[in-house]
């Protein structure tokens, strides 16, 4: 099986704030993409990594991506979605059986996510396995007062990478409707069949401010030093 991991980094990172997008971060001195990356590599599964940028910011992911020996980048589009199926696209010539497609902002996935992943596309009636954790706090839906309890039972909260067969996923890709926030909206969509696997705290995904400190804690010294 060849595994190919596409790692979505076109985003502004609005949100983050900050003097360049926040994939191009240095966290522990390390761009957050860097960190990403090489989170990777050092996952024995994964064959071919691709990273799918905004142009604009080919500088930035040069100095990234520094010694890491990676195919080029892949360029991407004005939504996540564009920027995942521009990096869909761009496999199909040579297309990989497996494809993990993953946020350049969840860079400290551990090793046991990966694995379960895997693991459950070893089943073939899976067309795909994301991971996720169990809602644990309440839900209330409300807007200046709370008027309504919702039912956390059976709610997940979605992570990546999101591990699909490729030809399911470039064709649920083709056939999508825009506004999909992630692979698992487009895959449900098509009618795909995706497993649940075991998410982990340790793939947050930096998003506000405050993200880059908790970021910091996530370093492993021995990784980074490649
Ligand atoms: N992404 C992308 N192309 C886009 C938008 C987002 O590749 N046009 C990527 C981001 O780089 C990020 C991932 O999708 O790794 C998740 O998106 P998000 O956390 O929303 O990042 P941004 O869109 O960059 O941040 P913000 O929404 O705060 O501007
Ligand atoms: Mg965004």
């Amino acid at each position: 099986m060849t595994v190919t991991a596409l790692i979505v980094a076109a985003g502004k990172g609005l949100r983050a704030g900050g003097e360049v997008p926040k994939q191009y971060q240095h966290v522990g001195g390390v761009m957050l993409l860097r960190h990403a990356v090489l989170r990777l590599q050092a996952h024995g599964g994964v064959d071919t990594i691709r990273v799918v940028i905004n142009p604009a910011d080919r500088d930035l992911y040069d100095a990234a991506v520094a010694g890491l020996a990676l195919a080029a980048p892949i360029a991407g589009g004005d939504t996540r979605q564009a920027s995942a199926r521009a990096g869909l696209e761009a496999l199909a010539a040579d297309p990989p059986d497996l494809v993990l497609v993953h946020d350049a902002a969840r860079a400290f996935v551990p090793d046991a996510v990966l694995d379960a992943l895997l693991a459950a596309l070893g089943d073939p009636a899976n067309d795909g396995a994301v991971p996720a954790l169990a809602v644990t706090d309440s839900l209330r839906r409300g807007t200046d007062h709370y008027d309504a309890a919702v039912d956390r039972d059976g709610l997940w909260r979605v992570q990546t990478p999101q591990a699909f067969r490729y030809p399911a996923l470039v064709a649920a890709h083709r056939a999508a409707a825009a506004g999909a926030t992630d692979e698992l909206a487009i895959a449900m969509a098509a009618g795909l069949r995706v497993a649940i696997t075991p998410g982990d705290e340790r793939a947050f995904k930096v998003t506000e401010p405050a993200d880059f400190a908790k970021a910091t804690a996530m370093v492993t010294p021995a990784l980074t030093s490649r």
